[in-house]
């Protein structure tokens, strides 16, 4: 068999643990389609132990993915352990994945456990998760800043009470690739049980080097999993990206001869659907996925391209998922063509008054904008509204002023529990006019954080998307909000906020 490399997407558990990534249910299943549709190996879907919506979106995914092993992570113990296996129980394929901290740090500072303690805690975890589901995989925290004496006895342990993958992460990004490479090749000399295992690879960006660390452990150590998340999405400066390694071990197929499962045309779609799930925008320099991948300014790159494409393009742009934007739809498609377009971005809506109420906002925009993307179909079903997630607050109307000279001022209806209320506000812009107007009603006191816009297919004449992240009480959360009129998309991303910010989502961090 081709020496095959495992492609473990964690998007939806490491990747959501970055400050105001935060998904609701139905976001992470339509995330975890699209995964499915890319054919990665594993999908991490979650931390069930973390809270009861992280339960329920594994479960939920378990029990629809069908292709790819579904996993949840858990800490070392037994209760998580059994909470993660009790949410996979509807899985084709379930993985466990259980962690502790090995580094002196970690485990003195974090864990206040001695190494022996550890030690037992992870082999009597991995037992008992074994019994549980057969497919274990084990990851020593800040494995990488761990003794690596101490790690070899811990991963030879684990290895013999049955754990089928041992990842070795790169917890706070610290490693660079040559030692990093080297390292997983002397656990993988050193440990006498280690082939019994497959090697994984989970490397953060702190450095910038996530996916150069990641392609080093699989080069020099021989890792045959590779942990990396749709637009390097993760805390701090996130995890290794999925579409830049996987475009690397495809491209230099010659360097790495490895054969992956994935079907890379379906890359650019998974980036979009998370950059607007989340709000974290993909920089237009960023590799593979970024809006400018794989244009070409200068006029001898044009040239070139335009003689022999490889004179300056390594990759194909249609073999990322990069097509001339298609309008797909218009003012006069019918509701069956707007169901099966739906179908094609894998998008399941749950009932008929969804796809009701869906079709029934595409008419509107449709009325405003005469061509309409992909992009606006997949902004559209992220409202809240129609994707049935709870919201206290809710967009109705917007009227404001501005003239050269004049201070704006906005005028704003929405509604509080059902409630329709109205706020106004001067600002020093329309946009800031109409924020202050939903504040002055609300009073959230939040710290308004970041606030981008961004056009959803390129031109003035489509769709403002814009971000709002606020921060209070400790929670940051992301509001995201899509108009042809970018006042009114930045009112309903403060709205999105607003509601994110007042949900009761309980969860406790993986690393905590
Ligand atoms: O970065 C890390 O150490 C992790 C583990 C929980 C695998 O995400
Ligand atoms: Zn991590």
């Amino acid at each position: 068999m081709a020496d095959k490399l495992i492609i473990f997407d964690t998007t939806l558990r490491d990747g959501e643990q970055s400050p105001g990534a935060s998904m609701t249910r139905d976001a992470k299943l339509r995330i975890a389609r699209q995964l499915e549709r890319l054919r990665v190996d594993v999908i991490e879907a979650g931390f069930a132990a973390s809270s009861n919506g992280d339960f329920e979106a594994i479960q939920l995914i378990a029990n629809t993915i069908k292709d790819s092993t579904v996993c949840s992570l858990s800490r070392a113990n037994d209760r998580d352990i059994s909470r993660a296996a009790e949410a996979l129980k509807g899985a084709n394929s379930a993985r466990i994945h259980t962690f502790i901290a090995t580094s002196p740090l970690h485990m003195e500072k974090k864990l206040r456990m001695t190494p022996d303690q550890v030690f037992e805690q992870a082999k009597q975890s991995v037992k008992f998760a074994r019994n549980l589901v057969g497919d274990i995989e084990f990851s020593p925290e800040d494995g990488y800043r761990s003794d690596v004496d101490f790690l070899c006895r811990v991963l030879e342990a684990v290895i013999a009470e049955g754990a089928t993958t041992i990842n070795v992460p790169d917890t706070v990004g610290y490693a660079v690739p040559e030692l990093y490479g080297n390292f997983i090749k002397t656990l993988r000399e050193r440990i006498p049980n280690s082939d019994k295992a497959i090697w994984s690879v989970h490397c953060h960006n702190d450095l910038g080097m996530a996916v150069a660390n990641s392609l080093a452990g699989v080069k020099i150590g021989g890792a045959r999993q590779v942990e990396c998340t749709i637009n390097g999405l993760g805390e701090r400066a996130g995890n290794c990206s999925l579409e830049e390694v996987v475009m690397a071990v495809k491209t230099r197929k010659d360097y790495f001869g490895l054969e992956m499962g994935i079907d890379t045309t379906h890359i650019l779609a998974a980036s979009r659907m998370v950059s607007q799930t989340t709000g974290f925008l993909v920089q237009p320099n960023k590799a593979v996925v970024g809006a400018n991948a794989f244009a070409h300014a200068s006029g001898i790159h044009q040239d070139g391209v335009l003689k022999a494409r490889d004179t300056y393009e390594i990759m194909r742009a249609e073999d990322v998922g990069w097509t001339a934007n298609k309008i797909v739809l218009g003012k006069l498609s019918g509701r069956n063509a707007f169901k099966q377009r739906l179908q094609e971005l894998g998008i399941q809506l749950e009932s008929e008054s969804d796809i009701n109420a869906a079709f029934s906002r595409f008419k509107e925009l449709a009325d405003r904008k005469s061509e309409i993307f992909d992009e606006d179909i997949l902004a559209l079903v992220s409202d809240e509204s129609i994707t049935h997630e709870k919201e206290q607050y809710g967009f109705v109307s917007l009227s404001q002023h501005s003239e050269t000279g004049e201070r704006p001022h906005a005028s704003i209806v929405f509604t509080v529990d059902g409630k329709e209320v109205k706020g106004e506000s001067d600002g020093n812009g329309p946009v800031d006019a109409s924020l202050k107007s939903i504040e002055s009603h609300v009073k959230s006191g939040a710290e308004m954080i970041l606030y981008s816009v961004n056009a959803i297919s390129g031109s003035t004449e489509s769709q403002g998307e814009v971000t709002v992240r606020l921060q209070s009480g400790g929670r940051v959360v992301n509001g995201i909000g899509a108009d042809p009129d970018i006042v009114v998309a930045s009112a309903k991303a403060y709205l999105s906020a607003l509601n994110r910010l007042h949900s009761k989502a309980d969860s406790v961090a993986a690393q905590g």
